[in-house]
């Protein structure tokens, strides 16, 4: 029998791309899937909560509406640097920290959290001390607060997955200490919907050259296979890390084998 059969897990964005393929995987293992996300997923989950990520009053309603304890919270929703920045940065970053903490009270003993961010976040060492002054505020208007007060240069989107990354390293150990881990995948270009989104945001040429070097985008599944093996057992002694799931570019680029790529 599979590991997650009859274990309860919440994953957000499970109506659409990746968080849709880890609620089917799931469903499949015989887990239990609550499903929170704007729009109501296709998959035959366990129960769906309607939530805007955007607004922290709307994440604590779905949060009410949630009972019990779970065996991990996978936040996998994300949303585009083409939508208005202080919202990329609510839903891709405030509110993946807004509902981590909030779990923490609610995962069972061994317990995990899986952060969907990106490649798009590989610059978090040139802003790491203004990122530390964010991680520093508490609320999440509060922090909504510290980006309106500390406009950042280039794709919002590209910020939100670098906080985010530094969020999950820094949670390891905090984590931990309560019996959980916390780990973060950072994929490249994935089909799915939102890809026509970064291909606006992070120009077409930048999109094609990934995929002509690969031969291919990422399908979802190649991320959710990922995403499920962080939560799983084998991944016990992971913990505060990122795994990054883009094909070879990443590697690439660090190894100076070939130039980063324009975002
Ligand atoms: N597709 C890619 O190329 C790619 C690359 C790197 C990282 N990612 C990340 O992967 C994650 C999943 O993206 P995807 O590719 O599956 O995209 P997607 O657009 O297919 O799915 C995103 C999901 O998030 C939900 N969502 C967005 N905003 C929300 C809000 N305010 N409230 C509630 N739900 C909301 C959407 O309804 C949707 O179900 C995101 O965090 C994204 O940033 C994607």
């Amino acid at each position: 029998m599979s590991e997650f059969a009859g274990k309860r897990y919440v994953v957000t964005g499970a109506a659409s791309g990746i968080g849709h393929s880890v609620a089917e995987k799931l469903l499949a293992a015989g887990a239990q899937v609550y499903s929170l996300d704007r729009n109501t997923p296709s998959a035959a989950v366990t129960s769906h909560v309607q939530v805007d990520l955007a607004s922290p009053i709307s994440i604590d309603a779905a949060l009410d509406q949630l009972d019990g304890q779970f065996d991990a919270l996978l936040n996998v929703a994300g949303i585009p640097g083409t939508a208005p920045a202080e919202l990329v940065f609510a839903v891709n970053s405030l509110a993946v920290r807004r509902l981590t903490e909030a779990f923490l009270e609610r995962l069972n003993p061994g317990g995990n959290i899986v952060v969907v961010s990106s490649t798009a976040g590989f610059g978090w060492p040139q802003r790491l001390d203004g990122i530390r002054e964010f991680l520093a505020t508490t609320t999440f208007d509060d922090g909504a607060r510290w980006f309106n007060e500390n406009p950042q240069e280039g794709n919002a989107y590209n910020f939100s997955k670098e906080v985010t990354t530094v969020y999950v390293m820094a949670m390891g150990l905090a984590v931990h200490e309560l019996g959980f881990r916390i780990n973060a995948v950072l994929p490249g270009p994935v089909q799915t919907p939102i890809l026509a989104d970064f291909r606006e945001s992070m120009g077409h040429d930048t999109m094609d050259a990934l995929e002509t070097m690969l031969g291919r985008h990422a399908m979802p599944e190649d991320v959710a296979d990922v995403v499920l093996f962080l939560a799983s057992d084998a991944a016990r002694w992971v913990n505060g890390e990122t795994v990054t799931v883009d094909g070879g570019i990443g590697g690439a680029v660090l190894s100076g084998t070939v130039p980063m790529p324009e975002f």
